[in-house]
């Protein structure tokens, strides 16, 4: 098992393109199942979550091809209707192609996703959408059974939770079925912007996405289409907090600031001076990173959840406290008790982590306990005094394409270990 062999103390410098965003490619490849023709994908990161993707659409019977981060999705031949259980396991995010395969083939049947790091993973309300639509969901001994065979029709979908998932299903599905569908109280990341650009491009009638209301003209047939995928906000992020960690000057390309804006603020606040353009977001961080008023995760635009354990991580080796409050998911602080063996001095009560930097964290053997709080080990180990080994790198490679590579050409002194 290789591990990560990371010491801390170098300041970090230079400029480095971002790779594209996993939670748009994601729902892009899903939505490659609604086109009956060859969709090329620029900008297509390299990660084990993609790998995974494509694998599960060459199942269903399409082409899939790979060069550099182009990739070719050929869903003419789609046959199949369902992905099989180990598929599933490997990602539970698989359950996007619910809404996707209800719409090209009105079938579709897929294991119940199992839960994931973060908690429990629910899907009623992809399921409470796509039944809205007319779909009929069998649920028996772990497995999803749909059928859209009275036929799919349009109508208003309200979301209680602006739900990242059960959004881009509902669109995915509403493209498959007759009539207008409106999606209240829609989520309104970026990366549903980008897939709502995805499918007007090939001829779909969406619009609202970035709004609490998307709605969607469906029934029109789509066609092949060239897209590029927009860059990974999260990722940039990640890159961010980590030259606030370890301190210098670096710039990220292929990310826009408007993106980022809370996690942007938060770091101001802690001290980093910040420059933006349009593609470009430059940091520079000179000395220890203060404490800042509370974080409190929620939906866009918020503060994201999936920057919560990097920006603790940052902040956990600088002075003064924060408080952080995860308010998306049930469970996502086992990045803690890693933390903790560096040096960390957090206390958590429930949903909340108070956080009270101690100047500097010291190297130790740490291991991911999920994608982003793997990240934030790394984030630690770079400002850390000494040698930190982070293992259980599979966490790691499902979002972060090059990771050790790209902070080595930062400056960083990090390597894995086979
Ligand atoms: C997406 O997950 C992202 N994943 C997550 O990124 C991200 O953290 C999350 O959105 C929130 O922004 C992808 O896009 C592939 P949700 P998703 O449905 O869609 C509850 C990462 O690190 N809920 O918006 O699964 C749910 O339990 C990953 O890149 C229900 O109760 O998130 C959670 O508490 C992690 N019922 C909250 O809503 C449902 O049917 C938000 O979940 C669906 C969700």
């Amino acid at each position: 098992m290789s591990y990560y062999e990371i010491t801390g103390g170098r300041p970090l410098s230079g400029s480095l393109a971002v790779h594209g965003a996993k939670n748009s490619v994601l729902p892009i490849l899903a939505a490659c199942l609604l086109v009956p023709g060859q969709c090329v994908l620029h900008n297509c990161p390299d990660l084990s979550d993609v790998s995974a993707t494509l694998d599960i659409l060459r199942l269903l019977g399409c082409q899939a091809e790979r060069e550099g981060d182009t990739v070719w999705i050929d869903a003419s031949a789609l046959s199949r209707s369902e992905i099989p259980e180990h598929l599933m396991r490997e990602m539970r995010s698989s359950v996007i192609f619910l809404g996707a395969l209800l719409a090209r083939l009105g079938e579709a049947e897929l294991s119940y996703p199992g839960g994931c790091e973060l908690g429990p993973r629910p899907i009623d309300l992809h399921l409470s959408a796509l039944r809205a639509l007319g779909a009929e969901i069998l649920e028996e001994q772990g497995a999803l059974c749909c059928r859209g065979s009275t036929g799919l029709r349009g109508r208003e979908i309200c979301l209680s939770i602006p739900s990242v998932g059960a959004t881009e299903n509902a669109m995915l599905a509403a493209c498959g079925c007759a009539g207008v569908t409106a999606i209240v109280g829609a989520a309104q990341e970026p990366e549903i912007i980008d897939l709502q650009g995805f499918l007007q491009a090939a001829g779909a009638q969406v619009t609202g996405a970035g709004t609490p209301t998307i709605t969607v003209q469906g029934g029109t047939p789509l066609h092949p289409v060239e897209y590029r995928v927009m860059g990974d906000r999260i990722a940039a992020a990640t890159y961010l907090c980590a030259a606030a960690a370890a301190g210098g000057e670096v710039e990220m390309t292929g990310a826009s600031a408007d993106t980022l804006t809370a996690v942007l603020s938060c770091l101001e606040e802690a001290g980093c001076t910040l420059h933006t353009a349009p593609d470009k977001i430059a940091l520079t961080c000179r000395g220890p990173l203060r404490g800042i008023r509370p974080v409190r995760t929620a939906p866009y635009p918020g503060f994201p959840t999936d920057a919560q354990a990097i920006l603790m991580a940052a902040l956990a080796g600088g002075e003064g406290a924060t408080m952080f409050v995860e308010n998306i998911f049930d469970s996502r602080y086992r990045h803690v008790d890693e933390l903790r063996r560096m040096g960390a001095d957090i206390q958590v009560a429930g949903r909340a982590a108070m956080v009270s930097g101690v100047g500097r964290l010291h190297g130790a053997a740490v291991r991911s306990t999920d994608l982003r709080g793997g990240a934030a080990l790394v984030v630690a180990a770079l400002g850390a005094e000494g040698t930190t080994q982070v293992a259980e790198l599979r966490h790691i490679r499902r979002g972060y394409q090059a990771l050790d590579r790209n902070l080595r050409a930062l400056g960083a002194d990090i390597r894995e270990i086979p």
